[in-house]
């Protein structure tokens, strides 16, 4: 994701940050994203600090380093975007938004599916009481894993950082909590593999269902519905593509043809917004789109949905996992 972002963000002429340098633990990968940009690679975050004293830094590391990495960097004095989750555990959750509190440094949590224009726009609309009372909410990622997405194996080996409900129910958490608001509680069931495929049942506060399903096992579609909301007097369905620009927003009614609310989005149009927001936020002082405690949240419910799994597909409430 680190080289994906140098080449659709940072490369990109209205650039909303300078990269002065990339780093990572291999020396080789540092260097050849660092190429792309025309800036020195570093194989360490401290190597990096010495020699050209960034601002702030932007962190694309596999799920079970986040916490250190921002611990890290906000000891060095740098603004943190962070990738998604904002940790593997509570503990590690609590003691990095502890330490963003204490620093005074802007923390953003690149979960980039508040900054896309489909989800924005289906949450404004609802809002707006577009669709009339919200009554359900349901999500789907379904696709095969492979590629570059699993050159190292962290991601669908068996550590802590593995597993599609951590990488995809974090996204899809965020998504529907942009919907449909707080989760009070939540349910998992496993497919033949829960690193794989996992379904969830969700609770919100306002008292709806949501459901989600994540499968890492059946090839992609060019737009996927991704996620539906349902009202009392309409819906509305959200389309993500990511290897075209067909995502869409369509707002159906009985009453009147489908309207469609955004279109012609690529998936990653939403990282160079997500960053955008970030050197904004550094400028201006106001809130990131997505903080600590709004991560803390979509983490808390992917957590609990960990713990079901654990337990047999009991519900669990967040306040008793809290
Ligand atoms: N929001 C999205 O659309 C999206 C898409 C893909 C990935 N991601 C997120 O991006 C993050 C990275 O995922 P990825 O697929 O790019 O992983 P990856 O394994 O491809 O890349 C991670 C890089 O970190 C390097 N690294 C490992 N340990 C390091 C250390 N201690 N110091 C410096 N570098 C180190 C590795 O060498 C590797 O090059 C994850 O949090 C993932 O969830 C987000």
């Amino acid at each position: 994701m680190g080289e994906m972002a140098a080449k659709l963000v940072y490369a990109a002429p209205d650039a909303p940050a300078e990269v002065v340098a990339t780093v990572d633990v291999r020396a080789d990968r540092a260097a050849a994203v660092g190429s792309l940009l025309g800036v020195p690679g570093f194989a360490s975050l401290a190597e990096a600090v010495a020699a050209v004293e960034p601002d702030a830094a932007d962190l694309r590391l596999p799920h079970d380093l986040h916490a250190a990495a921002v611990l890290e960097a906000l000891a060095a004095g740098l603004h943190v975007l962070v990738e998604k989750p904002l940790a593997t555990t509570a503990d590690d959750a609590r003691a990095l938004a502890e330490a963003a509190r204490r620093s005074g440094r802007v923390v953003a949590v690149a979960e980039n599916y508040p900054h896309l224009r489909t989800v924005r726009a289906a949450a404004e609309a609802i809002a707006a009481g577009r669709i009339g009372d919200l009554v359900a909410v349901r999500s789907t990622r379904a696709y095969r894993i492979g590629g570059v997405w699993v050159r190292d194996g962290w991601r669908t080996g068996a550590g802590s950082a593995a597993g599609i409900l951590l990488d995809q129910g974090t996204h899809h958490t965020s998504l529907l909590r942009r919907l449909a608001g707080d989760v009070v509680a939540v349910s998992a069931a496993p497919g033949r593999s829960a690193g794989d495929t996992v379904g969830l049942t969700l609770r919100f506060a306002s008292g709806i269902v949501g459901q989600s399903l994540y499968t890492w096992q059946t090839p992609a579609t060019v737009v996927e519905t991704e996620a539906t909301a349902y009202g009392t007097s309409g819906r509305i369905d959200i389309g993500i593509a990511y290897d075209t620009a067909d995502g869409r927003a369509v707002l159906t009614t009985p009453d009147a043809p489908p309207e469609t609310l955004t279109a012609g989005e690529n998936y990653y149009d939403s990282h160079a917004v997500m960053v955008a927001d970030f050197a904004a936020v550094i400028r201006d002082g106001r809130a990131p789109v997505v903080g600590v405690a709004d991560a803390q949240a979509d983490l808390d419910v992917v957590l609990a949905a960990a713990r079901s799994l654990a337990e047999g597909g009991r519900e669990i409430r967040l306040e008793e996992a809290a």
